[in-house]
């Protein structure tokens, strides 16, 4: 299916929320597809559970529009205010709100409960839900009595219960230890990929919403920074915000000495000149001061006329590679280096030469 052509499930237009003067949401815009896993991704503070909480419709905002398919839900102009429970979203919130008195099998039917459903279909639709993330067995048990991960199962089952049309994730494994968020990760994926519904997950975690989401929102300060794929936000941060949030880029600093149409020449004090592309909105001159960023798996170890040489200061083990800390012309860089080089083992206090590829290269702004 082409997410790119699907219609739009959800649409946010003009959406702000204010406390007092301050705007935790900025007059933001979006729009979410069917089948489509959405992240809103950011620091603490930018808005994201704010703006997940006006799409559920627990919160209501100053200003804008929220459609749902071709129904408004929200309107600032016309008055419109469509209450949560008429909206037909499920919701999983970071700490799960589970109770002490019920079992599984009760704890999901519960949403059921509220929507009268007849006693035969809502036994056999919360079975399914139960099964649907992996609880099998488990329908008897009070829900205390789980593991962190089998209670966020239990709290996604009964998001999933009443078929939701979107199901909203806030931070939905942060309080899970890393392994077990790594599995609901590769789960929710399955499942999501299963039922086809869109979802939203709210995440301050690069690595969640890059391995989830079809699409991102980078948030900063209630507003929206950039949306694009994950291969789009990594491959092209259009801002310097997003450059510094999502991976890691080596950077070297120096000024223009030349440009010629795409590309920019720099001098780096100590240690020579190099070449990159211009990013995309960047203006620069000789004389201007800027910064090259390149990612660290493009980095290689060769000599090239787009190279410099440094000093390897410390490197730090991950398993598959070293994070290093280099000295170029006294400058830090900090990048990533291979375990072996030519068969042969690095150590700090090598010198070695940094080819920077011109096209995986690109020049900002300082
Ligand atoms: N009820 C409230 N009254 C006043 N300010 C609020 C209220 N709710 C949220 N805020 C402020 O709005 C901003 C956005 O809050 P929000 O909860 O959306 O952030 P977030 O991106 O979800 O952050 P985190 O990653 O820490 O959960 C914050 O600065 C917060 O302090
Ligand atoms: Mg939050």
């Amino acid at each position: 299916m082409d997410l790119k052509t699907a219609q739009p499930l959800l649409q946010l237009r003009g959406v702000s929320k204010r406390y007092g003067s301050f705007a935790a949401v900025d007059a933001i815009d979006l729009e979410i597809r069917q089948g489509e896993v959405f992240a809103l991704l950011g620091p603490s503070g930018c808005g994201k559970s704010t703006t997940l909480r006006i799409i559920a419709g627990l919160e209501e905002p100053d200003e804008g529009l929220i459609r749902l398919r071709d129904k408004d839900i929200f309107s600032s102009v016309d008055n419109v205010l469509v209450p949560p429970q008429k909206r037909n979203m499920g919701m999983v919130f970071q700490s799960y709100a589970i109770w002490p008195h019920l079992n599984v099998m009760e704890t999901v039917a519960y949403p059921l409960d509220i929507r009268r459903v007849s006693a035969a279909d809502k036994a056999e639709r919360a079975r399914a839900a139960i099964r649907q993330v992996g609880l099998e067995g488990f329908e008897d048990r009070p829900s205390t009595n789980l593991s962190g991960g089998q209670q966020q199962r239990v709290a996604l089952a009964r998001a999933l219960v009443y078929e939701p049309e979107i199901l909203l994730l806030d931070e939905p494994f942060s309080n899970l230890d890393l392994r077990v968020r790594e599995q609901m990760r590769v789960e929710l994926k399955l499942l999501q990929r299963r039922l086809h519904i869109g979802v939203i997950l709210v995440t301050h975690d690069q690595v969640e919403a890059l391995t989830l989401s079809d699409r991102i929102a980078v948030m900063n300060a209630g507003r929206i920074e950039q949306i694009g794929t994950p291969v789009e936000l990594y491959d092209s941060p259009r801002t310097a915000f997003v450059r510094d949030f999502i991976g890691a880029f080596a950077r070297i600093r120096g000024v223009v000495k030349s440009t010629e149409g795409d590309f920019v020449t720099l001098g780096v004090a100590n240690a020579g000149t190099v070449r990159g592309r211009l990013q995309a909105n960047a203006r620069l001159a000789p004389g201007d001061e800027a910064l090259l960023a390149i990612r660290p798996e493009q980095v290689r170890l060769d000599t090239s006329d787009n190279a410099l040489e440094a000093r390897i200061d410390a490197l730090l083990f991950t398993g598959d590679r070293y994070e290093a800390v280099l000295n170029c012309g006294g400058q830090r860089v900090e990048t990533w280096l291979p375990r072996t080089v030519n068969g042969k083992p690095l150590r700090e206090g090598d010198v070695i030469t940094l080819d920077l590829p011109q096209n995986a290269a690109t020049v900002w702004a300082r």
